[in-house]
């Protein structure tokens, strides 16, 4: 066992602060996030220039995002795709909706989000119904029981190439108990079964240590 979680947050700290400078409107974002239904639950800035990189590294030019709450990790991801790309992000609730409204407009990047405000799974579903163009990238990152149901979503919206990104896949380490009975649990273990299950995606998971505590992600490559 590692001792100090104190040394995991200052290695990140000085990760971020070497690598990955954050403008006036990623801290305000970042910061926001206290007047949220869930604090300090959006990704770390590496976290977040790790999805930006990995949408340049795949050439993305269209994102869609569950989970928004104050819009960090979507004003990293409309960053990456650039004035031309878009992203389509999905929130459950209207105070977190309307603090990320907020946020995008600091961010200079209003006019290629989509921002949906509702039940995410709902508005996935009218995204399917309306015939949308496929995105490039996906990062599945809000209530956790829904996983199988977002990845389902995201298969219906997403084409051969495409990645998929899950966040919080670790649980604390729960995420190893087949006998669990917390359905957030449940809903990583099933989107991961899910996934390994079908042929068209490859996949892996890491584990993060860092200013989040101990976590992890999963990255899907659809093949097919
Ligand atoms: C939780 C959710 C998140 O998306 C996250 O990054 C951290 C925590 C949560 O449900 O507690
Ligand atoms: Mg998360």
């Amino acid at each position: 066992m590692y001792a100090s979680e104190q040394a995991w947050r200052e290695v990140d700290a000085y990760f971020v602060d070497t690598l990955v400078p954050e403008d006036e409107a990623l801290v305000h974002a970042r910061r926001s996030g206290g007047a949220t239904t869930m604090p300090q639950a959006e990704v770390a800035a590496n976290q977040g220039k790790l999805l930006a990189l990995l949408c340049g590294m795949s050439g993305a030019r269209r994102v869609l995002e569950f989970g928004t709450l104050a819009g960090y990790s979507t004003i990293w991801l409309a960053r990456a795709v650039g004035r031309d790309g878009h992203v389509t992000t999905l929130e459950l609730e209207p105070q977190n909706a309307a603090v990320a409204a907020d946020n995008l407009r600091r961010a200079g990047v209003a006019e290629r989000v989509d921002l949906r405000t509702g039940p995410a799974l709902k508005s996935a579903e009218q995204l399917v119904e309306a015939g949308t163009e496929p995105y490039d990238f996906v990062f599945i990152d809000a209530d956790k029981p829904s996983n199988p149901a977002y990845l389902k979503a995201s298969l219906a919206l997403t084409r051969p190439g495409s990645v998929i990104v899950i966040d919080n896949v670790v649980r604390n380490g729960a995420v190893t108990d087949p006998d669990s009975v917390d359905d957030r649990v449940r809903g990583v273990r099933t989107v991961l079964a899910d996934i390994a299950a079908d042929d068209r995606l490859e996949a892996t998971a890491l584990q993060t240590v860092g200013a989040k505590g101990w976590d992890g992600f999963t990255v899907v490559r659809r093949v097919r």
